[in-house]
């Protein structure tokens, strides 16, 4: 670092000023945006000392773009954010019955339990509000944040202490509890195994939620001062808590119920159910219908019972969650991408309604594929209002004999687009619905592809609709997560050339949004920055973003696990790209032959967990195809530089090598098995060949400990894996 602020001159001062700016303000990016600082935060505290020392001797230096005006790279949208300690999950969802017997089947395999080893399970009613995190550090609520994107979300500490269900002091000993601690008739009285105190850091987690009468006499002052009307009683309490003047937030009446938990420096019971029961202790509100069940029947009652009081609830709810009870289970069982293995949400079924169909709109995909959409005339459904319903396709509305003006009967599921279930006034003589056989976006020809239900515009990237959507796809949320790029700016900025491709988005500058109505030095500003955030983005991310069919998020995360970085998942695709155009079918071989023969080809140089045919050639078919080469290249070369994926894995002596589980395991599944060596970054293989690092065999092993004991690889048996596994954990 430079001298002391009185040996320097202006001109000095002000380089360094001008260094400083940028460096810090790169830190910050890479430290709120990208979550990947590269410096301590020793150091980044020293480089933001020095700029305030230099600030404050030479005040007329201080510039527009200091970093002591900023308050972080993130653009400053309405609320702050913050990164969770732990992320916070959703859940995976059964509809039927089975798929709950099912789900306790995979707990069973999973843990590998005996078939009569009683499994318990907490059920508990799943609120239809906002989920929330509250994090108390030696009792006190010094944080709260919304769930976004479950590792990010947004500050409502202000908006949270307005909430009377929500202490900002836990009641640290076994003060008379509420909800589930008050109800011993209906629970086994186990004992806390706690002495109630409350750990340094424990994250409560929750929903807030607002009741339906609070809901509608809320709509009724909004009406009357000429405010917001709030479609249903989960929008009006997201409206509520993510205000940035916390008083608003006071006025409404929310409420809270706590469902779980996230960071916690110590836990003081190990079951879900005394841990519920803790929580409920220290004074926040549990639900009074969690309960646990040692059998899966007695869990199916209670769902019927909590389903048939529904209506009568003050509040919504969507259906029951349960949970496994046993801590030491929930952790061994983990999670998959975003959800437990260890619970799961049982949903009622839909609800429905009658309306009438105003009119058929039809709206052009990212991929050219034309989706019906029913204009409905606006009706209440399960205290929602629904005004479009999806058709689906062509077959659909043939199959449903629907045209405008019909009466039908609608279903809403949850958050998913409301279908129609039924044509009333089928028999009523009125000309059938005729499907467009031109794109209404950009009059190239629809077809209808051999074998496919879909019909799609042939216009690719001249159709404007299709490159919208591609563009939309490109900045949402779980693709480049572009903060304030949303569909209105998207749409304008493509009907004035601003924005033609994604490369585009990249190279925007602030001058040209300033030029613009309606946009600000903040705004405008703001949006660079969102942009700058998100020039070196992960791998699979990236993957996603580009919008390859039948690439969705779960499969663009296993390409950028196996391939790494986007250079080795594109000398893949030239491989497998050169196989296929290489694979020619022989004389007197059927066609279908030589298409699977193909396929395995290509699929084995694409070699991706859970990657078949039909995306092996999705992603061939994307990069044969000129146009989205270009596409690609535009985006790198306007500086775009997808970052190589650091597998998140604990040091092992394992690490790295390949592993191969055989034999019969005793106290693990085979799933188990290979999550514990993933986790420890190790590969995990079928068979056993002289790529082969180490074998577990466990009793009646065969073939290949034989082929292992031949190729002398080291063979070790399970208790052995089990202290490799607990000597490299945390
Ligand atoms: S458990 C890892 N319990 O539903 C466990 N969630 O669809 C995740 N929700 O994001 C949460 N009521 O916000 C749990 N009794 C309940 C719930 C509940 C509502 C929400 C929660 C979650 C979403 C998942």
């Amino acid at each position: 670092m430079a001298g002391t602020p009185d040996r320097l001159d202006d001109a000095e001062a002000a380089a360094e000023l001008a260094r400083l700016a940028e460096e810090i303000a790169h830190h910050n990016r890479l430290y709120h945006a990208e979550d990947a600082p590269e410096i301590s935060d020793a150091d980044y505290d020293a480089l933001v000392r020095r700029n305030a020392e230099l600030e404050a001797a030479f005040p007329h230096l201080v510039r527009e773009d200091s970093p002591s005006r900023q308050v972080g790279a993130v653009p400053a949208g309405p609320l702050a954010k913050v990164r969770h300690a732990a992320p916070m999950l959703s859940l995976d969802n059964a509809f039927a019955e089975e798929d709950v017997a099912d789900f306790i089947g995979r707990v069973r395999r999973y843990l590998n339990l005996a078939p009569d080893e009683p499994i318990t399970v907490t059920a508990e009613p799943k609120i239809d509000g906002l989920s929330c995190s509250l994090r108390y550090e030696k009792g006190m609520l010094v944080l709260a944040a919304t769930r976004g994107d479950g590792t990010t979300g947004e500050d409502v500490t202000p908006n949270v202490r307005t909430i009377a269900d929500i202490p900002t002091n836990l009641r640290s000993s076994r003060a008379k509890s509420r909800g589930a601690g008050t109800d011993s008739e209906k629970r086994p009285s186990t004992t806390f195994g706690t002495n109630g105190d409350v750990p340094d850091v424990f994250e409560v987690r929750g929903e807030v939620y607002m009741s339906k009468a609070d809901f509608a006499a809320l709509n009724v002052r909004q009406e009357a001062a000429g405010g917001k009307i709030f479609a249903n009683p989960r929008n009006a309490a997201a409206g509520s808590l993510r205000q940035k003047d916390a008083s608003v937030t006071a006025a409404r009446p929310l409420r809270f119920l706590a469902h779980g938990w996230g960071e916690a420096s110590s836990l003081p019971a190990d079951t879900q159910c005394n841990m519920m029961r803790v929580i409920s202790g220290w004074g926040l509100p549990v639900s009074e219908d969690f309960l646990p069940f040692d059998n899966l029947e007695a869990a199916l009652a209670h769902y019927r019972a909590i389903e048939a009081k529904r209506a009568d609830l003050p509040f919504d709810i969507d259906g029951v969650v349960y949970k496994v009870d046993r801590l030491d289970w929930q952790r061994r069982l983990g999670q998959v991408a975003r959800a437990p293995r260890w619970a799961i949400a049982h949903k009622f079924p839909a609800e429905k309604a009658q309306t009438t169909l105003k009119a058929i709109d039809i709206q052009v995909g990212r991929t050219g594929k034309l989706t019906p959409v029913a204009r409905l005339e606006p009706v209440n459904v399960g205290g929602v209002t629904v005004t479009n319903a999806t058709l689906h396709n062509a077959d659909e509305i043939e199959r449903l004999g629907v045209r405008p003006g019909d009466r039908i009967v609608i279903q809403r599921a949850g958050d998913v687009i409301p279908q129609v279930l039924e044509n009333l006034t089928r028999d009523e003589k009125r000309p059938a619905y005729v499907f467009p056989t031109e794109c209404p976006e950009c009059d190239s020809d629809a077809v209808r592809e051999e074998g496919e239900v879909d019909i799609r515009c042939t216009g690719g990237l001249i159709c404007p609709a299709q490159r919208v959507e591609r563009l939309r796809h490109f900045v949402s949320r779980h693709a480049l997560d572009i903060e304030g790029l949303g569909i209105v700016h998207i749409e304008s900025f493509f009907r004035d050339g601003l924005l033609q491709s994604p490369a585009d988005i990249f190279k925007l500058t602030k001058d040209q949004l300033l030029n613009r109505e309606r946009w600000a030095e903040i705004s405008a500003a703001n949006l660079i920055a969102a942009v700058d955030a998100r020039r070196r983005p992960t791998l699979d991310r990236f993957l996603f973003a580009l919008g390859i069919r039948h690439v969705g998020e779960v499969t663009a995360r296993d390409l950028a696990r196996r391939y790494r970085s986007f250079e080795n998942f594109m000398a893949m695709i030239e491989r497998a790209l050169a196989i296929r155009a290489e694979t020619q079918s022989t004389p007197a071989e059927p066609d279908r032959k030589f298409a699977q023969r193909r396929d395995k080809a290509v699929v084995a140089v694409v070699d991706t967990p859970n990657i078949g045919p039909e995306v092996a050639n999705a992603l061939l078919d994307f990069f044969d195809e000129p146009h989205n080469r270009e596409v690609v290249d535009d985006i790198l070369a306007a500086g775009v530089e997808p970052r190589d994926v650091v597998h998140e894995t604990r040091a092992s002596s394992v690490s790295g090598k390949t592993l191969v589980f055989t034999g019969s395991l005793e106290t693990l599944s085979r799933d188990e098995a290979k999550a514990q060596a993933e986790s420890l970054g190790a590969k995990v293989s079928g068979s056993v060949s002289a790529k082969t690092d180490l074998v577990i065999a466990g009793p009646g092993a065969g073939s290949k400990l034989k082929k292992a004991q031949e190729l002398g690889i080291e063979v070790i048996d399970e208790a052995k894996w089990a202290e490799i596994f607990a000597s490299s954990s945390p």
